[in-house]
């Protein structure tokens, strides 16, 4: 199967759109990464899944291109899970109250994709649930550093997803490698990451996961092409920091009751 999935890697190019994708990729040792966020994705027909992480304890970062789908979408968060189709005792599950998407966030592209959860109450912080830090607007990863993703997508072209956490090393790519495949890729916005070998990748429902480097998080799972397993793009934390911050800060002002952004 690998093998042939190998081949047909050479020859076709098919974006895929939407909700993004581990493959190649071990399990990861339960709860060894307490900040992951598992994020069920929902409208009146249809729901998804995607990944996320826990930045403080009443936020959770994604990515935009997760609740891109039409109707009114409710997202609920599932905290300290590893196996996501069992009730473990460790898991906290907390509805989303506000979902902020980045203004210029375009899915034709991928631009800015990038969202903010804000989470009904605080998470309890323990030894399944923690927040991870990311990058700063000045803190940079290079190309050949390696990193790893973490998520519950699947492990092969098809379905289902996997029910419990995977994980996988993957490296940072020069930018040009992302821009030979990937007419809109932005240097500035996004990081070009992938297993030249073409045997590890994320796959569909690994969207929204973080790029975590050094125990920091420096980019979220966006895009890659359906069929091929390398490059990928990753959402470039830094730049968006100040945006981050900005929208962090807004969490208190309406939670002020009255207040014009109270809703
Ligand atoms: C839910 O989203 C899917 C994907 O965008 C769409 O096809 C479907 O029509 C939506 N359902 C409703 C009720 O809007
Ligand atoms: C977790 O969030 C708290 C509250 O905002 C913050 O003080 C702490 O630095 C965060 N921890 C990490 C590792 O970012």
């Amino acid at each position: 199967m690998l093998l042939l999935l190998l081949l047909t890697n050479a020859f076709v190019l098919l974006p895929w759109a939407g909700a993004g994708r581990i493959t190649g990729g071990k399990e990861a040792v339960a709860h060894s990464r307490p900040y992951m966020a598992f994020l069920k994705i929902k409208n009146a027909t249809n729901t998804r899944r995607c990944g996320g992480f826990l930045i403080r304890p009443d936020a959770v970062l994604s990515a935009a291109h997760c609740v891109d789908m039409k109707g009114s979408v409710s997202v609920t968060v599932i905290l300290g899970a590893h196996n996501v189709s069992r009730p473990e005792q460790s898991q906290q599950k907390i509805p989303v109250v506000k979902k902020f998407i980045h203004p210029e966030y375009s899915g034709n592209g991928g631009k800015n994709d990038i969202m903010l959860l804000k989470l009904k109450k605080k998470a309890e912080i323990n030894e399944y649930v923690r927040n991870i830090s990311f990058a700063k607007e000045n803190e940079h990863v290079r190309a050949g550093d390696l990193c790893t993703v973490s998520g519950w997508g699947r492990t092969s072209l098809d379905p289902p997803p996997s029910d419990v956490l995977m994980e996988v090393e993957l490296k940072v790519q020069k930018a040009k490698i992302c821009q030979q495949v990937f007419s809109n890729y932005q240097p500035q916005t996004m990081i070009c990451v992938g297993d030249e070998n073409r045997k590890k990748s994320t796959r569909r429902g690994d969207s929204g996961g973080p790029l975590v480097c050094n125990k920091k998080a420096y980019g979220i799972v966006s895009r890659g092409k359906k069929l091929r397993f390398f490059p990928e793009v990753f959402t470039r934390i830094s730049h968006f920091e100040p945006w981050i911050r900005e929208k962090l800060r807004s969490f208190a002002i309406q939670d002020i009751p009255g207040s014009p952004s109270s809703k």
